[in-house]
């Protein structure tokens, strides 16, 4: 299924380090809908993952920089232009990671320094990376920036930890840089709030696999898979979804507008 949705249009990827990686499925989705683009990660993970596999099968470049450095993201939108023959039509965000879950600290038990370098991670490098877009004038107009995120910043879930206040953090500033994006560069900023998805940084969530089977029970449409999640950021980098700005988009088959299902009282009669 290909619809050339993004022909002629350039972008970057962020966060791409398996198969698994929502990152990685928008990555091949965005390629057979005619878009080109640079892919980069942490330095850590280019040793890890296997974005090498990727960057063949897509014909993109790849361009490691920390999503914290400032320098890094100033030398990635820089390269990326000269690469891809132009300004940035699409970006994603697609980054995610807290040292405390990592740790095994529960919320009650923060280690503060490790909540910082999370929020640095996963909500801050959001800001830094628009900042760097920004002031390189890099984007063109109607140019579409989105992160990924979780519903865990408007309701607790009580394993998703210092992730949930990062969450919310990432979400405002979707909301504030996507002012001034709109009213100064015409671009739009969104967030994507996903179902929870079998990946590297979702499996790190104590208690993953039960919670994900109880999503899958409560939404009417079933959990959305990472393929799906790919196919909806497609649709907001499309010339498509143009007014389309400041928003946080649930995309969860339903999980954040139902109460109960019928499954779950099911389980719980008598
Ligand atoms: N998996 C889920 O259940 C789920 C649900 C909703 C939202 N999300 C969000 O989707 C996004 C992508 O995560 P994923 O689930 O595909 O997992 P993933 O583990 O495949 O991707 C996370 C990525 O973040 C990268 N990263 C970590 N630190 C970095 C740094 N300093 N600089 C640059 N990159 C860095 C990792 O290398 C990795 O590629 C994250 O924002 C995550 O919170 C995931």
């Amino acid at each position: 299924m290909s619809f050339n949705l993004l022909k002629g249009k350039r972008g970057i990827i962020f966060g791409a380090l398996d198969e698994n990686s929502i990152a990685w499925k928008t990555a091949e989705t965005v390629h057979a809908e005619g878009g080109t683009f640079v892919l980069t990660n942490a330095p850590i993970a280019m040793r890890m993952g296997r974005i090498n596999e990727l960057a063949e099968k897509t014909g993109a470049t790849i361009i490691p920089a920390d999503a914290t450095s400032e320098e890094d993201l100033d030398n990635l939108v820089t390269k990326s232009m000269e690469i891809l023959g132009g300004k940035i039509d699409f970006v994603l965000h697609a980054i995610g990671m807290s040292v405390n879950v990592r740790k095994g600290r529960s919320y009650t038990d923060q280690k503060y320094d490790f909540t910082s370098k999370g929020w640095d991670v996963s909500a801050l490098s959001f800001h830094k990376v628009m900042q760097s877009l920004y002031k390189a004038d890099a984007m063109n107009e109607w140019g579409s920036i989105v992160a990924l995120t979780y519903m865990a910043a408007q309701r607790t879930f009580p394993d998703y930890n210092d992730m949930a206040d990062n969450k919310a953090y990432l979400e405002s500033i979707a909301r504030s840089f996507g002012y001034f994006f709109g009213k100064d560069k015409k671009v739009r900023v969104n967030t994507i709030s996903q179902s929870p998805t079998p990946t590297t940084a979702g499996q790190g969530v104590k208690g993953f696999n039960s919670f994900i089977n109880y999503a899958e029970k409560m939404s009417p449409l079933g959990n959305a898979t990472a393929q799906e999640c790919a196919e909806y950021t497609v649709t907001l980098f499309s010339d498509y979804t143009k007014k389309v700005t400041m928003q946080n988009l649930f995309h969860d088959g339903g999980f954040s507008s139902t109460g109960v299902s019928q499954e779950i009282v099911d389980q719980f009669s008598e």
